[in-house]
C-alpha cells in the first residue's frame, strides 16, 4: 500500500505523479536527494540529513523549499501504513522544468520537490555475518559531497558488485579508497581505524559522522587519512556506513578474506554502539511504539 508520494505540494498515487520530460533531473541529472530512515515515532538524524540537503542545494544554488518536509514525511508515512515499522524517507529536488539548455533557467522556473516513502527490511542477518565487497575504479566526478543524482558511475560499479554476488564496489581513486557506491568505507590498518577525509571526494554520510563521535566517546582512535590500495588488501577489519546499512561488517574482498573472515571486535564494537546511539536494538521485535497516537509520537522528533 506504499502507493501515496508527495510530488510538488500535492499528495497523490504514484501512478499519478508525473514529471515533465523537461525537468532538468531527468534531462540534466540537475538535481539532488537525501535519504532519511524512520522508525516508529521518530525519523533517525532528520537536522543532520536535512542540514546536508540545505548544503547540497546551495552547492549548486537551488533554492530551499518553503516547506516542512519532516511533517510531510510524517504524514506521508502515516497514509502509507509505514509508520510502525522502519522506513525510509526518498526526497529530491530538481532545478525544476524548463526548455533544454545547460545554463540554469530563469527565477521563474519552480524546482520539482518529490518525496517517497518505502518499508525498509533491517538487514540483521548480512550485519552479524558480514558481507562480500568488491574493489572499482571511482569514476566519479570532483564533487561527491554533494549528493547530486548524477549517480551513473555509482549504479556501474553497484551492478559489477552485483554481478560478483558481493554487497557493496569499494571505490579507489589515485590509489586510494574513497568510499563504497552508496556507503562510507572504514578499515583497521595496524591497529588504527582510517577513514578518507571530507572534501570533495565523498559524500559527509551521516552515519559516518555518527560512528565518527561514537568512536571519540568510546576512546576509538580513529584517522581520516585515505586508505592506500596495498593498505586495503592487507587491512584488519573493514565494514562500510550507510542510512540502510548502519556499520556492516566486509568480510572478503575481491574473494579473499579480509583479516579473520569475520566481523573482527573493533567493527562489532561500532555496530553495537551506533545499534544503541540509534535505537535500533529490539525495533525487529515490535518493542517501540508511539507515545500516544502516532501525531504525537513523530511531532517529538529529535
Ligand atoms: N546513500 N556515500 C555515498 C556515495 C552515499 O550515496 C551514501 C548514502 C553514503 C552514506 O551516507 P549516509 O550515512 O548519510 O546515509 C556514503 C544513500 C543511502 C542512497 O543513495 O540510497
Amino acid at each position: 500500500m506504499n502507493d501515496l508520494v508527495f510530488l510538488n505540494g500535492n499528495v497523490l498515487p504514484r501512478s499519478r505523479a508525473l514529471v515533465s520530460i523537461d525537468d532538468r533531473g531527468f534531462l540534466f541529472g540537475d538535481a539532488v536527494y537525501e535519504v532519511i530512515r524512520s522508525l516508529p515515532g521518530r525519523f533517525i538524524q532528520p537536522e543532520r540529513h536535512l542540514n546536508r540537503l540545505a548544503r547540497s542545494l546551495r552547492e549548486i544554488s537551488i533554492p530551499a523549499p518553503d516547506l516542512d518536509l519532516l511533517a510531510i514525511a510524517t504524514d506521508l508515512l502515516g497514509r502509507n501504513g509505514l509508520d510502525q515499522r522502519e522506513a525510509l524517507i526518498y526526497l529530491q529536488v530538481s532545478r525544476g522544468a524548463a526548455q533544454r539548455q545547460h545554463a540554469f533557467p530563469p527565477d521563474s522556473v519552480q524546482p520539482t520537490v518529490l518525496m517517497t516513502v518505502a518499508a525498509l527490511e533491517p538487514r540483521r542477518e548480512q550485519a552479524r555475518r558480514g558481507v562480500a565487497a568488491i574493489t572499482g575504479p571511482d569514476l566519479r566526478w570532483s564533487r561527491c559531497d554533494i549528493k547530486s543524482v548524477n549517480l551513473l558511475a555509482n549504479v556501474l560499479a553497484a551492478q559489477h558488485a552485483s554481478e560478483a554476488g558481493a554487497f557493496e564496489a569499494i571505490l579507489i581513486r589515485d590509489e586510494r579508497v574513497t568510499e563504497a557506491t552508496r556507503s562510507n568505507v572504514f578499515a583497521v590498518i595496524d591497529g588504527t581505524l582510517r577513514t578518507h577525509p571530507t572534501g570533495p571526494f565523498i559524500l559527509p554520510g551521516v552515519t559516518r559522522e555518527v560512528v565518527m563521535e561514537l568512536c571519540g566517546k568510546a576512546a576509538l582512535r580513529v584517522r581520516e587519512e585515505a586508505i592506500t590500495r596495498n593498505e586495503l588488501a592487507r587491512a584488519e577489519e573493514l565494514f562500510v556506513t550507510g542510512t540502510t546499512a548502519d556499520v556492516m561488517p566486509v568480510v572478503t574482498l575481491d574473494g579473499r578474506p579480509v583479516g579473520s573472515g569475520r566481523p573482527g571486535p573493533v567493527t562489532r564494537r561500532l555496530s553495537a554502539l551506533l545499534a544503541s546511539e540509534m535505537g535500533l536494538d529490539g525495533v525487529g521485535a515490535g518493542s517501540r511504539h508511539f507515545d500516544g497516537d502516532a501525531t504525537a509520537g513523530l511531532d517529538s522528533v529529535q
